[in-house]
């Protein structure tokens, strides 16, 4: 795990929310290094509404994040 985030720098907002989701599901990760238990809690997270809106919340949070060190792409 030695510097696997070396840059919040993206070309593109497209890789910006990409680079979101990656930093949110390594948050999990960290939270349940256990990939069995992971697997097996994701079929409950998958069908439930409010667990994917709080889901989209943490990628929203992780791509403001990313987009202000980027400048909001501006140029
Ligand atoms: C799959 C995002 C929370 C377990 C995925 C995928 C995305 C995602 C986008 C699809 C990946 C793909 O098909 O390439 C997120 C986000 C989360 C979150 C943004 C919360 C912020 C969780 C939690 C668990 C979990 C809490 C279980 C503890 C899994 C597993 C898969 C998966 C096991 C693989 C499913 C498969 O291979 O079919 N997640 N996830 N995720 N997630 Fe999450």
């Amino acid at each position: 795990m030695d510097n696997w985030l070396p840059t919040l720098m993206t070309a593109t907002p497209t890789e910006g929310r990409e680079l979101a989701v990656m930093l949110s599901c390594m948050a999990i990760r960290s939270a349940q290094p256990d990939a069995t238990v992971r697997d097996r809690l994701r079929s409950d997270y998958a069908e439930d509404a409010d667990s994917l809106i709080a889901d989209s919340q943490v990628v929203a949070t992780n791509f403001a994040t990313i987009a202000a060190a980027n400048e909001h792409w501006r140029g």
